[in-house]
């Protein structure tokens, strides 16, 4: 079955009202792509304003509690999100996992609850650079996904983004063979905890300074269908050509 390519834009905390220009550029220049979806994720200020601005466009959040409500100060749930127009969210990103602590059962918590509340979910995963220099990196991950994966989901509306810690916004890049063994292993541990049907459905991104240079390069490795990109999906100029580079595959 051939997945369709997912390109998303994880604008961090990055971006005001006048951003917006640019995210309408982004959009308008990607509707074309039949081939390939396309979601932004900007900070939880610009989702409303996003999606007002380029009606039918895809627009996430980057993260979402595990709770449908309460006393939470500072956070937002996932039927918030969903509320405001919202159609996906990323979960588990290493800048939460390790800036915030987030544990697997964390990140699964918040993964269930986002597709209970009708969203589709990214969820991250991705090992730190001694991990990777000792030669755990596939055993890190797979725990990641043991931990992390939710006991029931539909295919279509949970994808898995690898990054490699120290590949985020460093310019540094695994080799695609490196990109190849991993997305294969996560892939078989998918089939291997959800099963067949799902490891197959299910899109297994690549994300870690993806660039309009290196794009069709990891995008063509095995068992790729997909980046998540940070700082090349803040400007059309730059995350244009990432989606084309998918759309040309
Ligand atoms: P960069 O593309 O800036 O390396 O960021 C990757 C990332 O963390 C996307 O979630």
């Amino acid at each position: 079955m051939a997945r369709r390519k997912y390109v998303v834009g994880n604008w961090k905390m990055n971006g005001t009202k006048a951003a917006l220009d640019e995210a309408q550029a982004i959009f308008a220049a990607t509707k074309d792509h039949d081939a390939v979806d396309v979601a932004l994720c900007p900070p939880f200020t610009l989702i409303g304003p996003m999606i007002a601005a380029a009606p039918g466009a895809a627009v996430g959040g980057q993260d979402c509690h595990s709770a449908a409500s309460g006393a939470f100060t500072g956070s937002v749930a996932a039927p918030m999100l969903a509320d405001i127009g919202a159609s996906l969210v990323i979960v588990g990103h290493s800048e939460r996992r390790e800036g915030c602590g987030e544990s697997d059962a964390e990140v699964k918590a918040k993964a269930e609850a986002a597709l209970t509340a009708g969203l589709s979910v990214i969820l991250c995963v991705g090992e730190p650079r001694g991990v990777r220099e000792s030669g755990g990196a596939i055993d890190y991950v797979l725990a990641q996904i043991a931990g992390s994966l939710p006991a029931e989901f539909d295919p279509s509306r949970l994808a898995i983004a690898y990054e490699p810690i120290w590949a985020i916004g460093t310019g540094l890049v695994p080799t695609v063979d490196d990109v190849a063994a991993m997305h294969g292993a996560i892939r078989e541990k998918l089939g291997q905890q959800a099963g067949a049907g799902a490891a197959e459905g299910m899109r297994i991104l690549y994300g870690g300074s993806v660039n309009a240079e290196n794009a069709a390069e990891l995008l063509d490795a095995g068992d790729v269908d997909g980046a998540l990109v940070g700082g090349a999906s803040l400007t059309a100029a730059k995350f244009v050509p990432i989606v084309a580079a998918a759309a040309a595959l």
